[in-house]
């Protein structure tokens, strides 16, 4: 069986002794009872082809989309102008923000296979936060006035917020910013299968109903800013070939800068929540 080597942190673990790609029964049972304890798992020198990532990732469910590059390089090879123009940059550092997948679409993702192609010198990391830890460690009197509380999410409205208004005719205009009546999700979510609360913040979240709009900011930014904070972040910095695998239902994860006249490319599967446990309405009001 695989080697589990925790990380110094409140979650996440390094897995050696498994290829992912050829993964039996036994041990991927073995191996979805270890992600739902640590929530983040880094398995090094991988070199999953995007096949392989895709069968991957399928096995944890179906996916939200199979395989997307999130990379500063264009197809042809060219890498893009970083001149504040380029859609897809003000996605990639949109990405820099503390955010949680797909909480701005009808169903939030259930986690993500992320794999490393070609990484820059330096710079470029990716940091994960425990919002199990992060909700466990709020004093009794914010824990109860979170318990009711929610908030809408909405990507277009984390891009506007950094002056990242997609162009008519962008690729990018689509995938969640199409979506005018962002869903609303509690702050306190419960794993469905853990059973454990963590919070639901992060970048796309906004307006909790009942709140003034700077109450509102000044409340979600103190809890990502006492979250996300050692022993509760891990940044990884990578090396190419791995392959990391979290739980979007209990975390937080940002990009990192690098100097983006370097190309980075990152490969990403992501699979799709449970409509039962990870679906949020629009508020009905
Ligand atoms: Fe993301």
């Amino acid at each position: 069986m695989f080697k589990v080597e925790p990380i110094e942190a409140t979650f996440g673990a390094v897995l050696t002794d498994i290829n992912l790609a050829g993964i039996d029964d036994a041990s991927f049972t073995e191996l979805y009872a270890t992600w739902l304890e640590y929530a983040l798992l880094i398995f090094p020198e991988q070199h999953l082809s995007n096949e392989e990532q895709v069968e991957f990732a399928r096995r944890f469910g179906d996916l939200e989309f199979d395989l997307v590059p999130l990379s500063n390089v264009r197809a042809d090879g060219s890498v893009r102008d970083d001149n504040g123009n380029d859609d897809v940059i003000k996605v990639l550092k949109g990405n820099m923000g503390w955010h949680c997948d797909s909480t701005y679409m009808p169903v939030q993702a259930k986690g993500s296979v992320f794999t490393a192609h070609v990484l820059p010198p330096t710079g470029g990391e990716t940091g994960w936060a425990d919002m199990r830890a992060g909700y466990e460690v709020l004093d009794e009197k914010m824990k109860v006035r979170i318990s009711d509380l929610s908030a809408y999410h909405s990507l277009y409205y984390s891009q506007a917020k950094m002056g990242h208004i997609p162009k008519e005719g962008s690729s990018y205009k689509g995938y969640g910013f199409n979506n005018q009546d962002p869903p609303v999700r509690p702050l306190v979510k419960v794993h469905p299968e853990t059973g454990r609360p963590s919070l639901l913040i992060g970048r796309h979240a906004y307006g909790i109903p009942g709140m003034d709009s700077d109450e509102s900011e000044q409340l979600l930014q103190e809890l990502v800013d006492k979250a996300c904070q050692a022993p509760r972040i891990y940044h990884h910095t990578w090396s190419t070939g791995d392959a990391v695998l979290w739980d979007n239902r209990c975390l937080l994860h940002q990009a990192c800068p690098w100097d983006m006249k370097e190309p980075r490319i990152m490969y990403h599967a992501r699979i799709a929540g449970d409509p039962l446990s990870e679906f949020a309405a629009p508020d009905p009001h």
